[in-house]
């Protein structure tokens, strides 16, 4: 049921997945869209930005709904992903800063933090299409190997693995915080659609694990397996180990 379309290089993975993304919202003016970090949706976000600047894409009714978020961090730290997202998605797709949200690991309570943001989601209508990256250990969003296939947004403790690949955006890697908050797998598979880009011979093995291994937590997005309306865009390099 997995739809898996590979390309040769990493920009085409970009405008691929950019395009189907615009054709969502080109069908629903009040779509809601899951967005995602990460260096891999970046040449996607690319793709619509360039849609919406040339005129051919409206992006005012568009609602989006972040997967993560670090505890503790400063909403107005350069690395929170209240930044990241606002950076990379609600400025250059024109969003309405007003319909972009993500989870709030500043929150005193953080466990009502998650479901204050499950309820967001909810009173939405629930996400049409989510944007994923793929972590190299086969994570999605932070559900790191060994998060429930039911799992629902909650705090988690970020693998060693992870931190050590997020290290490069913060000044040393004790910097890295060592809680986040995540949309839970559970949620992921209630959207209605899901696309998730992977570039590169570094994410080969947890491509690989994703649409051929088993059904396991060990590799979290293996979950794709039990979702109908799934799509992978990789490129040759990512694609290596099928
Ligand atoms: C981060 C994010 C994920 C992202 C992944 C891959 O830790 N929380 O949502 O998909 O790592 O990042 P990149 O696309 O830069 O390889």
């Amino acid at each position: 049921r997995m739809q898996v379309i590979i390309v040769e290089t990493p920009e085409e993975v970009g405008r691929v997945a950019g395009e189907r993304i615009a054709a969502v919202i080109r069908r629903s003016a009040f779509a809601v869209l899951g967005v995602a970090t990460g260096s891999s949706p970046l040449g996607a976000y690319a793709e619509i930005a360039r849609q919406v600047s040339d005129g051919s894409l409206d992006t005012a009714g568009v609602t989006a709904f972040a997967l993560d978020e670090y505890v503790g961090l400063p909403l107005e730290h350069p690395e929170s992903y209240h930044s990241v997202i606002h950076r990379t998605v609600t400025e250059p797709l024109r969003l309405d800063p007003s319909r972009v949200h993500v989870p709030d690991g500043t929150a005193p309570d953080l466990e009502a933090a998650c479901a204050d943001y499950e309820r967001r989601i909810r009173e939405a209508g629930g996400v049409d299409l989510q944007l994923l990256g793929l972590g190299a250990n086969g994570h999605i969003g932070f559900n790191e190997p060994t998060s429930s296939f039911g799992s629902r947004t909650r705090p988690k403790t970020l693998a060693p693995k992870t931190r050590q690949d997020n290290a490069r955006f913060f000044d040393s890697a004790d910097q890295v915080p060592v809680h986040c908050l995540t949309q839970g797998l559970g949620t992921i598979l209630d959207a209605r659609e899901l696309l998730l880009v992977a570039q590169g011979a570094g994410k080969a093995d947890a491509v690989a694990e994703m649409i051929e291994g088993p059904l396991s937590s060990r590799c979290p997005a293996s979950a794709l397996q039990l979702h109908p309306e799934a799509t992978v865009i990789i490129d040759r390099a990512a694609a290596a180990k099928l």
